[in-house]
């Protein structure tokens, strides 16, 4: 059991915890991730790690409300346990002094992002840094970008934040200008790790993604986080998450992360009735009533 000690909704459909972990926390690296299960009956799912505490004990990670897994734990709070968390998962991050590197995230993308931010800088790099939203509203971690970065750019999708809507428009017009840039990494929507990596390929720029396929066991046995880097097939949790933007092939990984969109629609409409069903049983109890 891992108790969650801090717990913050950071916009409407974003949620970052902090939980006690002290075995994890120890060994995990940027570019690691954790795969948890809410409670005893509940699936296995992964999120990166978005910071972490050797001497406290805790890890964090923040994450997107997509279906019922993600609902589940959104509705955990400080006090309550995770049933299990395995981990520190995957490759770190190949951290060296590369020069002037470029560091885009969106959603979630923003978590794993800054303790790779700090590594780098570590590492002497520069870092100019990009974060991508949907409008004000879905923007968070500006200041803690900032407070890391050299240099940040915020690009919003509603164009209320200068000339860009995304954040590849932005790398374009940064590489055609003429600017040195000598690493490219991008976490966060698949979409935007696909533009971003095609925008920097006609540069030769090295663009690094962290690819997000369905997983299961997360130890390159059951084979469901396959996907093809460069014309191989590649086990997403053991061979990544980290891979090279220009050789993904980005449309099978699209094809795949939505094989059971049907299944898991049902299980989140499941997941919602039998929770209005419990409501109905407790509202027949005598006394307080609460909720899970
Ligand atoms: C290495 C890695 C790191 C990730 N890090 C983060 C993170 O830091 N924050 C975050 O919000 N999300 C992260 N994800 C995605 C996250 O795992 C899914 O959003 C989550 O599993 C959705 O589950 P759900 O039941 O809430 O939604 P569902 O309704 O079940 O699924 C919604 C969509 O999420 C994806 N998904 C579903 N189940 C899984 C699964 N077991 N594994 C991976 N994807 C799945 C599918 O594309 C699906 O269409 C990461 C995924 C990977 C592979
Ligand atoms: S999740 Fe099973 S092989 Fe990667």
């Amino acid at each position: 059991m891992y108790k969650i000690v801090k717990k913050e909704v950071l916009v409407p459909n974003t949620v970052y915890l902090k939980a006690e972990a002290p075995e994890i926390a120890r060994k995990a690296e940027p570019g690691q991730f954790v795969i948890l299960r809410v409670d005893e009956v509940g699936e296995r799912f992964p999120l990166s790690l978005a910071g972490w505490d050797k001497k406290a004990g805790t890890l964090e990670v923040l994450f997107l409300i997509m279906g019922r897994s993600t609902m589940k734990l959104s509705a955990l709070g400080e006090g309550d346990c995770i049933r299990d968390i395995v981990g520190p998962l995957g490759r770190p991050t190949e951290i060296e002094s590369y020069g002037d590197t470029l560091c885009v995230c969106s959603t979630f993308g923003v978590g794993p992002m800054i303790p790779l931010i700090k590594a780098l800088k570590k590492k002497g790099n520069k870092v100019t840094s990009v974060m991508e939203a949907k409008d004000e509203a879905f923007l968070f971690w500006e200041d803690r970008l900032k407070s890391v970065s050299d240099e940040t750019h915020v690009v919003l999708g509603d164009g209320s934040r200068g000339e860009y809507r995304r954040a590849s428009e932005f790398l374009t017009k940064h590489l055609k200008s003429g600017n040195k840039v000598d690493r490219v990494f991008a976490f966060g929507r698949v979409f935007m790790m696909m533009e971003c990596s095609q925008a920097t390929k006609p540069f030769g720029v090295k663009t690094i993604v962290g690819l997000t396929p369905i997983m299961v066991d997360g130890t390159g046995m059951c084979g469901c986080c396959r996907v093809s880097v460069g014309g191989e097939t590649k086990f997403t949790c053991v061979d990544g998450p980290e891979f090279d933007g220009h050789s993904v092939d980005w449309g099978l990984l699209v094809k795949r992360k939505r094989a059971y969109l049907r299944e898991e629609a049902l299980a989140f409409d499941l997941w919602q009735l039998d929770k209005l069903r419990r409501i109905a049983e407790l509202s027949e109890l005598p006394g307080r009533v609460s909720v899970v």
